[in-house]
């Protein structure tokens, strides 16, 4: 019998620890290989070791040169060192960039020396709450000659272990608390209002964005205040599997190209796209009779839910999107690229709105954008 409609699946795919403490699950692991992924400041801030000393029945190796937006070239020299290392588990410590390129290794290691490289378990312990990268099967890798960043997806990067312990996080900066903060709520955003967006991602996302308004402001004021660290630590992978899930949308397009060019934090792009693309999507110039679109009505119902008045559409929808520039004010990001000290020429402009089309978040937008469209959203964020 046909009963219509089609089969979804929710797959978590990844083990959490989570809450202080959590760092203790690696002393259950013994006798193994170990390669430790990282960057040097993480390295040589006193992380890494916190780490190694969870692991004393191991053999340790690192590799730490990590950089922010990791190139492909990062991602060969690592391929090198975990065939050097003959390693069994790895260990990757960091921020996305640290979390991403250890997942890329393992897969291109796994995909080129298949005969040499028995990769057991991926253990991620983000250092940032941002990224959901512990989480998911995307690691974005830039290309710095073509100047674009790309999302590769693949099910088997996703990490089989994630470590949320909040301590770690302790030590981050308040401009990078408010960047990958920022990154936290568009994931969840985006995910809410995404194509694919489903009842487990919806209910995912919805926690992540109240836990993200409520604690972000106070884990960037007072970084030690380690309540809202958790808190955040715990938004972070849950707006992760809201969007390994669901998907994102256009702002992310749009961000991967705006990182590529202008240097610009992945964070801060975000945050600085998130006004323009929530009122893009809206499109509430477009109801037609008195029927908005679903972006719209999720727009409302995420207002309603944190609290703000969201009577309509129209008013939700205003809502949220002045809820986040004030967010982004208390947080001190630029409003935008100007004050961001980024400035946009043409020809960049063009690459950027190109890459954004074709990216592979922008596929679930609510919305299916033109050029034209992109070219807006810029004009808006400009300055
Ligand atoms: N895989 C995904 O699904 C996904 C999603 C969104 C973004 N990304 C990618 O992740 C990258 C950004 O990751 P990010 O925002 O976490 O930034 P990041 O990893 O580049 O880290 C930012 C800076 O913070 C420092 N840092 C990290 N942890 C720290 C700590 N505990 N204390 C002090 N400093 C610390 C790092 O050394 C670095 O200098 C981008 O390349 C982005 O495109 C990936
Ligand atoms: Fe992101």
């Amino acid at each position: 019998m046909d009963i219509g409609g089609h089969m979804l699946e929710f797959d978590f795919g990844t083990k959490i620890f989570f809450g202080e403490g959590s760092l203790e699950h690696l002393r259950s692991i013994k006798n193994k290989r170990v390669l430790i992924i990282t960057d040097t400041f993480i390295f040589n801030s006193g992380i890494a070791k916190k780490v190694e000393e969870a692991l004393p029945k191991c053999e340790i190796s690192y590799f730490k040169e990590i950089t922010a937006e990791p190139e492909i070239s990062v991602i060969c020299a690592g391929v090198n060192c975990l065939l050097n290392a003959k390693a069994e588990i790895i260990v990757a410590v960091g921020g996305g960039s640290a979390l991403d390129a250890a997942k890329a290794i393992r897969y291109m290691a796994e995909k080129v020396y298949p005969n040499q490289v028995h990769i057991e378990e991926c253990i991620a312990i983000p250092t940032t709450s941002g990224t959901g990268s512990e989480v998911t099967e995307f690691a974005v890798i830039t290309d710095p000659e073509q100047k674009i960043k790309f999302p590769l997806r693949e099910a088997g990067m996703r990490p089989t272990i994630a470590i949320l312990e909040p301590t770690l996080v302790a030590s981050v900066p308040s401009s990078v608390t408010a960047d990958t903060g920022m990154d936290v709520l568009t994931h969840a955003i985006e995910a809410y209002v995404s194509l694919n967006a489903n009842d487990f991602s919806d209910a995912l996302a919805e926690k992540a964005v109240t836990l993200v308004m409520k604690f972000l402001p106070r884990a960037y004021l007072k970084g030690s205040d380690m309540l809202a660290r958790e808190k955040m630590h715990n938004a972070s992978c849950m707006a992760g599997l809201a969007f390994a899930s669901a998907g994102l949308g256009l702002n992310h397009g749009i961000a991967h190209g705006l990182g590529a060019h202008l240097h610009l934090p992945h964070g801060r792009a975000n945050a600085i796209l998130l006004p323009h693309t929530i009122e893009y999507n809206a499109n509430v110039k477009d109801c037609r009779n008195g029927v908005f679109s679903v972006a719209a009505r999720k727009y409302r119902r995420l207002a309603k839910l944190i609290g703000l008045p969201a009577n309509t559409e129209l008013i939700g929808t205003d809502q949220l999107r002045r809820a986040i520039i004030k967010l982004n004010q208390t947080l001190r990001i630029p409003p935008d690229l100007k004050a961001a000290n980024c400035e946009l020429d043409r020809n960049s402009k063009e690459q950027i709105a190109e890459s954004a089309l074709k990216d592979v978040t922008t596929q679930t937008n609510p919305r299916v954008p033109s050029k034209q469209d992109v070219f807006d959203i810029l004009d808006r964020c400009r300055g």
